[in-house]
């Protein structure tokens, strides 16, 4: 069922109450999800992206009852990967001849998915625009790596509405669909989330964007991306959120992150948090089994901190597999400007430290020298090296 956005705009997507994760397993959803996509009925008709796969048939028989299909006179493909392009296929066998306006690498992006079909594309390039009518056009702007090659939004005059598709979108259902309607604890939770785990990889690139984008002068009423709440109420505050984040962001924070094999390690960390607490009371301590919490909400604290204390037992000459596959996923995040520092306790070899240190400083981490290393079960001697490397960690 549609949901008005402004004048002749409406939401035709779909809201996914019941997902667990996205991006297959790498993403998990808390608050549910949606699959924003647009329809414009000016003098010209034009469907704004579509939804995922699995929902093709359902996205067409609702657009059916909205419209008669052959009045669209063009489709935009803001972004090929297939939770906004999975429902072309069934569309385009209804609507063959439909255009299809998109950047060139998303051309390949879904003939590479779904195969060379004769779809009539219209490569576009930022600055193009189309006529729709009644005195308004849609501007298309590249947004390359953001987060994909093939990434662009596309800007309606006029009204002002920038179709951002990825950027600035939330994992997070809303059936009030706006952001003022939306509870504010969550949308923001989501919103960093959504930016820690998929799009700070290219904070440069978008700090960048964003410079660009502000160069055009252009006004917008409203910012509608693919996934979540539209920002109709001040949209501008998210843009200005993803200026700050894009620039090494961190609060005054510490995260401290382990996994335990008879709980040794786990005594280190709880001495850790509890230093930095009494070091720096108003610093924010957030403390993570690694593996038995979230992988994406501890991405999101790790985002926010200004240092993290990172633990492993050594096993098997190594650290503990849960570790090291968490610091490969937060090496892929690119995080700027965070100081680190390991952990962990030994029976005999003892190389955990040593190996945490090197990957944490592959990771792009600021590593720091102090470190605790105890042998078997940590005792009162070993924790005497904490106070030390929790003002290194904190700076003071
Ligand atoms: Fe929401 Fe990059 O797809």
């Amino acid at each position: 069922m549609r949901k008005h956005v402004k004048n002749n705009v409406s939401w035709v997507g779909y809201i996914d109450w019941e997902l667990e994760t996205f991006h297959g397993d790498d993403y998990s959803i808390m608050n549910g999800s949606s699959q924003n996509a647009y329809l414009i009925e000016e003098e010209k008709t034009v469907l704004i992206d579509t939804i995922w796969t699995p929902h093709r048939f359902d996205f067409v028989e609702n657009l059916k009852k909205e419209i008669d299909l052959d009045k669209i006179d063009f489709i935009v493909a803001n972004h090929g990967e297939c939770d906004h392009s999975g429902s072309l296929t069934a569309l385009m066998d209804l609507i063959p001849e439909t255009p299809i306006y998109c950047s060139a690498q998303c051309v390949k992006s879904l003939e590479g998915q779904y195969g060379k079909r004769g779809w009539n594309f219209h490569v576009v390039k930022t600055g193009d625009s189309v006529e729709i009518g009644n005195g308004k056009k849609l501007v298309f702007v590249e947004m390359r790596m953001l987060h994909w090659p093939d990434s662009m939004a596309t800007y309606m005059t006029g009204d002002n509405i920038l179709f951002s598709n990825d950027a600035f979108g939330q994992h997070y259902a809303v059936e009030e669909l706006f952001n003022d309607k939306a509870d504010q604890c969550l949308l923001w939770k989501e919103a960093m989330k959504y930016y820690a785990n998929i799009l700070n990889p290219f904070s440069a690139v978008l700090a960048k964007k964003l410079q660009e984008i502000a160069g055009f002068n252009l006004q917008f009423d409203i910012i509608a991306p693919s996934h979540g709440a539209i920002w109709r109420d001040n949209p501008l505050q998210i843009v200005k959120k993803y200026a700050e984040w894009a620039d090494a962001y961190q609060e005054n924070q510490v995260t401290v992150a382990y996994d335990t094999m008879w709980e040794g390690t786990t005594k280190i960390a709880h001495r850790i948090a509890e230093e930095i607490h009494l070091q720096s009371p108003e610093t924010v301590v957030k403390v993570f089994n690694i593996a038995k919490a979230d992988k994406n909400e501890m991405m999101t604290e790790i985002f926010k901190s200004k240092a993290i204390a990172v633990g492993s037992p050594t096993v098997s000459n190594s650290i503990l597999s849960s570790v090291a596959g968490w610091i490969e996923f937060a090496k892929q995040l690119k995080f700027k400007n965070k100081k680190a520092a390991a952990f962990g306790c030994y029976g005999w070899s003892g190389e955990s430290v040593k190996i945490l240190q090197e990957k944490l400083k592959d990771a792009g981490f600021e590593v720091i020298e102090d470190n605790v290393r105890a042998s078997w079960v940590p005792t009162e001697a070993d924790f005497e090296a904490i106070p030390t490397l929790v003002s290194h960690l904190l700076g003071v």
